[in-house]
């Protein structure tokens, strides 16, 4: 019995059909050097909003020892899986349906979790919701990892990233655009997630890196 036994609502995708994000060859490997330097060996690692699932497939083959779960809107599932079974990754684990407006959410603990392009493609009462649903989630002393852009002081740091914010604001949502760092730092707080780290990465995005306290 093969994995995809256990999963028959997904659509097996031909590895030839499935979609690449640009913008995913162009940060995994400094984003996995970062997890590669933060996370403690043997993680357990939700991943929110995996996308195409190549974050899943690039650091699960760069971090052996850490477990992957990735998850995302149900619609998607489809092609992170098949990028799952193409892996052939015993450490990357099937994808959860994960909305993050849930209430309730499809794991009961996690060592870590990693979010890569997902707060400013969603509102701010979505990523409050993620904020809190990351609270219940994480174990306590826990890392969380939010790869993207942010604004600092009310401010774009380049006119690529106001470029992506109209973008944002007039394709996917009125209400998703890049959030304020000082914001994102006091609504994670609300929910036990400190700032610990800051990390500059290419392209002027940011990792922030949050622990989760008792
Ligand atoms: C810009 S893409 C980033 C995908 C991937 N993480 C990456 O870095 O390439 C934003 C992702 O957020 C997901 N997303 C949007 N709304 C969401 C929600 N309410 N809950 C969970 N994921 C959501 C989308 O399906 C999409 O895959």
């Amino acid at each position: 019995m093969t994995p995809a036994d256990h999963l028959p609502e997904f659509q097996i995708i031909d590895d030839a059909d499935l979609p690449v994000a640009d913008s995913c060859l162009r940060n995994q490997q400094p984003i996995a050097e970062v997890l590669e330097a933060e996370l403690p060996a043997h993680s357990v690692v939700l991943e929110i909003g995996s996308g195409t699932g190549q974050h899943a497939v690039f650091i699960t083959q760069r971090l052996p020892n850490i477990t992957w779960q990735p998850s995302e809107l149900a619609e998607r599932l489809s092609v992170i899986n098949a990028r799952r079974l193409r892996s052939g990754q015993a450490n990357f684990l099937p994808p959860l349906v994960l909305d993050v407006a849930q209430d309730l959410w499809p794991v009961k603990q996690v060592d870590a979790i990693f979010s890569a392009n997902v707060a400013h493609y969603i509102s701010w009462p979505k990523l409050r919701s993620m904020f809190a649903g990351m609270g219940r989630v994480l174990r306590t002393s826990g890392l969380a990892f939010l790869y993207g852009p942010y604004n600092y002081e009310g401010k774009f740091t380049s006119d690529g990233n106001k470029a992506l914010d109209e973008w944002l604001k007039a394709d996917v949502d009125a209400e998703a655009g890049i959030k304020d760092f000082e914001q994102v730092v006091l609504a994670a707080r609300k929910e036990k997630l400190r700032l610990v780290k800051d990390i500059a990465m290419p392209a002027n995005n940011r990792i922030l890196v949050f622990k989760k306290y008792a």
